[in-house]
């Protein structure tokens, strides 16, 4: 058994003899002539087909007619209740409400003839639906998300009990299969790589060392100035394992900070550091007197990194990877780039790293962006003030408008939104609550976060987003405040409870040059959704008073907002 991805207008008659369809969720509305459609005659080869979110609005649409979607007047992003029928999809999923995530903006408002409702929840009266005779399946939830309870089993129930399908695939088998594509595709050349220190490139480059053994494998560990304290140690342990030779160190900050300098947009950024990695790459390599037909580029680029920059022809551009621009592209197309992990998840490539014999504090060390800490520092070409927040607000609570723009990710589509700021809620649950209340209702926030420290006479009005660029001083403070931030987590025994912990710097302050610290940690399995990470409030004072100690330092937030809506980088 296996499953490949298709385009969504691949003809029904190369369909045939399909187990099963499925049709995923999209960005784009139904409603709308030109969004992608099916061939229609997949409903008629009598082969089951489950339809998820815009899968399920489109197969509404295409049995019901357009009567049968409207736009909702209510979105729903994130959690939500759903009560479903006791029915073969639903096999092993208990008789009580289950917790789903929605990610929509239309609704099915009724289900099509020969259809029956098999799930429902408040804001949404047909969340799932069923032809048994027919054997078609809509869900408008995600059952692919962690967040979603029981979705294994849902899709266990769709394959296995719908489709018949048998399972024939063991995951320990994977570490030998991926070391044989790599031999495969590497034939006689020899792999160089760019190694951050982080989890994807260090088992990446590993396992291509496993594969190919000495002298076949090269590692060069670029000191961009945007990495964090400690990201060395993960290099130290490849030196150890693959020899001196095997990793080339080369601190090139001066580089990447003379090419940001002045580049505020976070895609710039992004653009600018692939761009500046693939140049000091070509210069290192030639300085390294390496022969290009003899070499190719190797990279740790895992499945999630391909759908989030549009991979597949349909699926939304939500951000940049830097492992896909454009001469990487090139390079790709020419064969010349070698990616062992690229369709693996991340819980997938900690397996591996774990079989290949990688240390826990390496495999488990919080997932990291290529860009580093320069995309966790935030900038500002101009200087704004704080808005007070218009919407009702709880009693004792506060709100302001941050004019930062930070991204969301909204019915799977990219979004530029401001962040809210509240003061007088701590309380990490009910903060959460409000946040998913505010983010549903006002398409302009999709981020909140709540005030953990503020200097003493600061008021809120006195507030104001100052110009600020992407400084040696700036990052030095971010990775001091992260650092500190690790220390902390640490010794409270919570790191390898929580995924990931950005700590982002935002010129926000009484003044030019004075700083806010976001606290983003967050809940996540393969970082394509996330749910904001609780912090006790003792765990929270100690961080907040640790890092409004720190010099510059004029406000400190918790961000308790889920993603979807607010992605968890903040840009
Ligand atoms: P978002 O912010 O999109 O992040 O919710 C999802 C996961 O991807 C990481 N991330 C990046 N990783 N280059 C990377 O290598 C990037 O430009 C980048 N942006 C986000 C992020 O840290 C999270 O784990």
């Amino acid at each position: 058994m296996h499953a490949v991805v298709a385009d969504i207008d691949r003809p029904a008659c190369e369909l045939k003899g399909s187990r099963g369809i499925i049709i995923s969720g999209g960005p784009a509305s139904v409603i709308e002539p030109t969004s992608p459609a099916v061939d229609p005659e997949i409903y008629t080869l009598n082969i089951p087909v489950l339809g998820i979110c815009y899968g399920h609005q489109l197969m509404a649409k295409d049995l019901g007619g357009i009567t049968s979607v409207s736009r909702g007047t209510v979105k729903e992003y994130g959690q939500s209740s759903l009560t479903c029928e006791k029915t073969v999809i639903f096999r092993d999923v208990p008789d009580r409400p289950i917790t789903v995530w929605m990610s929509h903006g239309d609704t099915v408002t009724a289900p099509p003839k020969g259809f029956t409702t098999i799930g429902a929840t408040d804001d949404c009266k047909v969340a799932a639906m069923q032809d048994l005779d027919r054997r078609l399946f809509g869900l408008q939830f995600h059952p692919e998300v962690v967040h979603t309870e029981f979705g294994t089993e849902i899709y266990r129930n769709f394959v296995f009990d719908v489709c018949g399908c048998t399972a024939d695939w063991d995951p320990r088998a994977r570490v030998e299969q991926v070391m044989a594509d790599v031999r495969r595709q590497a034939g006689d050349r020899k792999v160089f790589f760019l190694i951050s220190g982080g989890v994807d490139s260090t088992v990446a480059f590993y396992c291509c060392y496993r594969a190919l053994g000495p002298g076949r494998v090269l590692g060069l560990y670029v000191d961009t100035g945007f990495m964090r304290e400690g990201d060395g140690e993960a290099i130290e342990h490849l030196v150890h394992e693959a020899g001196r030779e095997a990793i080339h160190v080369a601190d090139r900050s001066a580089d990447f900070f003379g090419r940001l300098a002045g580049v505020t947009n976070p895609e710039r950024k992004r653009a600018v550091i692939g761009d500046t990695f693939l140049t000091v790459q070509e210069e290192e390599f030639a300085r390294l007197g390496l022969r290009d037909d003899e070499w190719m580029l190797g990279q740790g680029t895992i499945y999630p990194d391909t759908i989030e920059s549009g991979g597949a022809r349909h699926a939304a551009k939500i951000k940049t990877h830097h492992n896909r621009v454009e001469r990487i592209q090139a390079l790709i197309e020419q064969g010349k780039v070698i990616e062992p992990l690229v369709e693996l998840y991340k819980d997938e490539v900690r397996v591996l790293g774990e079989q290949l014999g990688l240390p826990h504090e390496v495999v488990w060390r919080h997932p990291f962006p290529g860009p580093g800490l320069a995309v966790r520092c935030l900038c500002a070409e101009s200087p704004a003030p704080v808005e007070p927040a218009r919407m009702p607000l709880p009693a004792g609570v506060s709100g302001w408008i941050v004019p930062v723009r930070t991204v969301g990710v909204q019915g799977d589509e990219r979004s530029y939104s401001q962040l809210l700021a509240l003061d007088g809620i701590a309380e990490a649950e009910a903060a959460g609550a409000l946040a998913r209340r505010i983010t549903n209702e006002h398409r302009t926030l999709n981020r909140v976060a709540v005030v953990a420290f503020r200097r003493a006479g600061r008021g809120v009005e006195g507030l104001a987003i100052h110009a600020a660029a992407l400084t040696r001083e700036r990052v030095a403070l971010l990775r001091e405040a992260d650092d500190l931030v690790t220390r902390i987590v640490r010794k409270h025994g919570l790191y390898d409870a929580i995924w990931q912990f950005p700590v982002a710097l935002v010129p926000l302050g009484a003044a030019p040059g004075r700083e806010t610290i976001v606290l983003r940690p967050v809940n996540s399995r393969d970082g394509m959704t996330a749910d904001f990470a609780r912090l006790a409030p003792a765990v929270l004072d100690e961080l907040a008073a640790s890092l409004g100690g720190l010099d510059r330092v004029d406000v400190v937030l918790y961000d308790v907002t889920n993603k979807p809506p607010a992605t968890i980088e903040l840009e």
